[in-house]
């Protein structure tokens, strides 16, 4: 005698039915169909329903031919200041900074521009006779203001002492800091504030220098100031060179090549 057939453990309850029995909409409802026809029909659905919202979401998001148009440049705006004592006209950006304008516009590359992100010191310059990094002021901040770059600093042929200094001291090596080393202590030096080697190296601290000429740099600034200094294979002016005068056979500080102009 054959064994009975297996008991379901959901007794009676079709197998496509829900747990009461009743039909499943669109499922059990219809004719033949199965549980797993209507998981699978349930699973495109949410597949094509997520597909729709996936791809309404950036057609939503996305940008109108306007917006995604590059912006127009902006137009420039008329400078006027005075430059090393010559009254100066440029056309600027907004975004232009003055480190720019002086060597792209104006030809002035005694500013050097090392890092451009206000860290060396390269590029400093007298505003209204405050030392400030070129490379961090805008341009058109200087309207009808008087910028002195290192070009400005000799009196004719007569250097500022704190440019003899740097000759007479060797207060430089390949040069490229020198013109921001020479207008930052240019302005220590006019400020008529006495200093101790500490407080020049305070000072002075923003103005880095790759070739590492900080202690001839230090006897510099005190030479400058009218203090002792140290001998330190420094160089001399030469018979009938007298103190301010340019020493020959080598250019003032920020005049040499400097790496670059
Ligand atoms: S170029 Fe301006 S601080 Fe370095
Ligand atoms: S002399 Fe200062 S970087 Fe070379």
């Amino acid at each position: 005698m054959a064994p009975p057939a297996r008991q379901r453990a959901d007794g009676d309850r079709p197998p496509d039915g829900s747990p009461d029995g009743s039909p499943i909409p669109g499922a059990a409802g219809t004719p033949g169909a199965s549980r797993r026809r209507f998981l699978t029909g349930s699973a495109v659905a949410g597949v094509t329903a997520g597909s729709l919202l996936r791809g309404a979401a950036p057609a939503a998001a996305e940008p109108t031919g306007a917006a995604a148009a590059p912006a127009a440049p902006a137009a420039e705006t008329e400078l006027r200041f005075t430059l090393n004592g010559a009254e100066r006209t440029v056309s600027v950006e907004p975004r232009v900074t003055l480190l720019d304008a002086l060597r792209e516009r104006l030809g002035t590359t005694g500013p050097k521009k090392g890092c451009d992100r206000g860290q060396c010191g390269a590029c400093t310059v007298h505003e209204d006779g405050r030392p400030v990094l070129s490379c961090l002021t805008l341009a058109l901040t200087v309207r009808g203001k008087e910028i002195t770059t290192v070009e400005g600093l000799a009196d004719g042929d007569e250097l500022h002492r704190v440019q003899q200094a740097f000759i007479d001291c060797d207060g430089f090596q390949c040069g490229f800091c020198t013109s921001g080393q020479v207008m930052s202590a240019a302005a220590l030096v006019d400020s008529g504030r006495p200093g101790t080697d500490d407080e020049i190296r305070e000072y002075m601290s923003g103005n880095l220098c790759r070739c590492g000429a900080y202690p001839n740099i230090v006897d510099a600034v005190r030479q400058a100031q009218g203090g002792p200094v140290k001998q330190r294979g420094a160089r001399k002016p030469g018979a009938g060179e007298g103190a301010g005068k340019r020493g020959a056979g080598k250019p003032g500080p920020g005049e040499r090549g400097g790496g670059e102009a």
